[in-house]
């Protein structure tokens, strides 16, 4: 049917646990690799072999709509989408890494940023409230909760700290497809949108600009920056409503600290 979202089976479910923890451990195996001199080609092919031979899983990226690599590689003013290659990471930058796993046809999607040395008092702001943002967010779900009260509350925390929303891009239903119905908009009206139901699943993943909300791709065809060339963050972690409220399907053990970045 037109306009309705999936409610997950509890076998589906079970399914989507999986691959979200699986991409998490990608993003927790990756932490030490992220250094200064280390390019985001050399973090792609260490997250490409992980996901492929242990994890016995597929890389979703690589080749969705044309992507040429296994994962997203953002740095400082790129807000999503960068393309990993011979960059080399140095000392003050700020990186999203955003892996998204497909195991047993199940997809798991997540993203969080990553320090170069010491960034910045504004840069490690920045982060921060990203990550603020995208937790105010979880915590608006549960079961008679509409995505506008989701996509309000993350703008209300994000624009009273003085930055800003981007609105090009959104979170997405997710399950055997990678990217479907709802769009999960970070900026909103309480009370409007669709209406949450136990056994949805969906991303929340906003993008926070230190400037302006605008951004425009690059010539390559999928690199995302700020227009104004201000600092971008973003955080992303794939959610399952549930009777009591929400479960996050990307979370494993050591990923939650404050200054887990
Ligand atoms: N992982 C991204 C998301 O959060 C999508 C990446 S699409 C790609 O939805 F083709 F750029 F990989
Ligand atoms: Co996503
Ligand atoms: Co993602």
């Amino acid at each position: 049917m037109r306009g309705s979202i999936e409610i997950k089976s509890a076998e589906d479910i079970e399914r989507m646990r999986v691959a979200g923890r699986l991409a998490a451990e990608v993003l927790r195996m990756i932490r030490p690799h992220v250094r200064p001199g280390v390019t985001t080609g050399h973090l792609d092919a260490l997250c490409h072999a992980y996901i492929v031979e242990q994890q016995q899983a597929v890389p979703a990226p690589l080749n969705y709509r044309g992507f040429p690599r296994s994962i997203c590689t953002s740095v400082n003013h790129q807000v999503c989408h960068g393309i990993p290659g011979d960059r080399t990471l140095k000392d003050g930058d700020i990186l999203n890494i955003d892996i998204t796993v497909i195991k047993d046809g199940f997809h798991g999607d997540t993203s969080k940023m990553f320090y170069i040395g010491e960034p910045s008092v504004l840069a490690r702001r920045l982060t921060r409230v990203a990550r603020e943002a995208m937790f105010v967010g979880i915590d608006t779900v549960r079961p008679g909760a509409t995505l506008g009260d989701v996509g309000h509350a993350i703008q209300t925390h994000v624009e009273r700290n003085g930055f800003s929303v981007v609105r090009d891009y959104c979170g997405h239903g997710i399950g055997r497809e990678f990217h479907t119905e709802p769009q999960v908009l970070h900026y909103g009206v309480p009370g409007t949108r669709e209406r949450l139901e136990p056994g949805m699943t969906f991303t929340i993943e906003p993008m926070v600009n230190a400037g302006a909300r605008h951004v425009k791709t690059l010539r390559d065809g999928w690199t995302v920056v700020t227009k104004d060339r201000s600092l971008s963050a973003q955080w992303e972690h794939t959610v399952l409503v549930t009777e009591a409220g929400v479960e996050i399907l990307t979370r494993c053990d050591g990923d939650d600290g404050d200054d887990d970045v």
